[in-house]
């Protein structure tokens, strides 16, 4: 499996799977709805940023993003996000991904990643995170409406480059 940058010819493989995820509404609050044109913002950044895909046998069947967590005084700090296409989730794509992420903001100077909002009751995220050296450093109750569980909470975590 090949991890590089995503290019604009990458969206339209990306969409459908990013649709999907974000409308069965158990591990993001993006907006739902998103036509591919407004999803686009959502996923594809530019620098500082970087946005990546997983290739095999020339199929993406992952993406990533990550770049600042926020501007200016608080640039220092990375931040990414994930998604690997539900067919192909559970056979190390978001592994290879994340590895991607923690060596990219390594590289870049990031003192640290922090993931702004794990839904808790995403289980094999927290369980990947929490195998890289990510921490929960907090949970902000009820801040997440999950399809299938009602509210639960969101995960801050963070791991010190
Ligand atoms: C979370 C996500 C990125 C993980 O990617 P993936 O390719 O499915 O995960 P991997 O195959 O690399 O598995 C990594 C680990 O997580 C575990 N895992 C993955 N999905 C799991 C699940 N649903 N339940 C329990 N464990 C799970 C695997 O067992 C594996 O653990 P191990 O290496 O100790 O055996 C992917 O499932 C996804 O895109 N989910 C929907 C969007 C999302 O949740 N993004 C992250 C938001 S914080």
């Amino acid at each position: 499996m090949e991890i590089r940058d995503a290019t604009d010819a990458d969206w339209p493989a990306i969409y459908p799977f990013f649709s999907a995820i974000v409308e069965a509404g158990e591990t993001y609050a993006f907006p739902l709805g998103l036509t591919s044109d407004e999803a686009k913002g959502w996923w594809m950044e530019s620098a500082p940023g970087r946005t990546v895909v997983a290739v095999a046998d020339g199929v993406v069947w992952g993406s990533a993003k990550m770049g600042p967590n926020r501007p200016g005084r608080g640039a220092h700090i990375g931040t990414g996000s994930f998604m690997v296409d539900p067919a192909a989730q559970g056979r190390g794509v978001g592994r290879a991904l994340a590895g991607e992420v923690i060596e990219w903001s390594r590289a870049a100077g990031f003192a640290g990643i922090q993931f702004n909002a794990v839904v808790e009751t995403n289980r094999g995220a927290v369980h990947l995170w929490r195998s890289l050296g990510f921490e929960v450093l907090a949970t902000v109750p009820e801040a997440f409406d999950s399809a299938a569980h009602g509210r639960v909470g969101l995960h801050v975590m963070y791991k010190k480059l």
